[in-house]
């Protein structure tokens, strides 16, 4: 029998810079032998991937927002996560429930009680084993974003105080995650951050 693979989620604001270091965590993971299934929320499937289209683009209200968050996520545990951890793969993931906690409760100021509810009906008793959070300054991510040059989507329209929120409630998620979640200061130069990931991931 395979063993489980381990699920890897990576967190943090809108330009947090985690993409990059995402595609180095995963090349390394493979270097040392995983096979690694590399994936994103919301997405990551069909159906997933045309909800991330609209709850990226279209506007709609907040609650409707967050069930779409989560039913994106049941379609891409069903179909990809759980097989893919089955078989014995790895699985990296850019962004899982954490955000939701982040964005939706954090930011959006949705009642998280209801989260709690809809995380034990789409994933009860199922964590990633490492989620590794990206961590900067609002107005730091902001600059960035807006260097990037591409049109903003619907979250990345948001003001500074929005990420604000977003941050306290990602920064408050890992110090009730027991050891689950480690913060990585996205603002130290990409090098060193790219050694911490590296670090990071390396599960045995
Ligand atoms: P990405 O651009 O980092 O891939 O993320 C897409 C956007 O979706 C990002 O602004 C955060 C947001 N998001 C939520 O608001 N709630 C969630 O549960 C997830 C997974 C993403």
């Amino acid at each position: 029998m395979v063993g489980r693979g381990r699920f890897i989620t990576f967190e943090g604001i809108d330009g947090a810079g985690k993409s990059s270091q995402i595609e180095a965590a995963v090349t390394h993971l493979r270097r040392l032998g995983h096979p690694v299934v590399h994936t994103r929320e919301p997405g990551g499937t069909a159906i997933g991937e045309r909800l991330r289209d609209l709850l990226l683009h279209q506007p709609m209200h907040l609650e409707t927002e967050a069930m779409l968050m989560f039913a994106a996520r049941r379609e891409h545990l069903e179909t990809l996560i759980l097989p893919a951890l089955a078989r014995g793969e790895w699985v990296v993931s850019d962004r899982f429930t954490d955000a939701t906690y982040a964005y939706q409760v954090g930011g959006r100021g949705l009642d998280r009680c209801r989260f709690e509810v809809l995380e034990r009906w789409v994933h009860a008793g199922f964590q990633p084993d490492l989620t590794l959070l990206f961590d900067i300054e609002p107005a730091i991510a902001a600059e960035r974003l807006a260097g990037a040059g591409s049109a903003p989507d619907r979250f990345e329209r948001e003001q500074v105080d929005f990420f604000a929120r977003v941050r306290k409630a990602y920064l408050e998620r890992a110090g009730e995650a027991g050891g689950r979640i480690r913060v990585i200061d996205a603002s130290a130069p990409v090098a060193v951050i790219r050694e911490r990931v590296m670090a990071a991931v390396d599960l045995r």
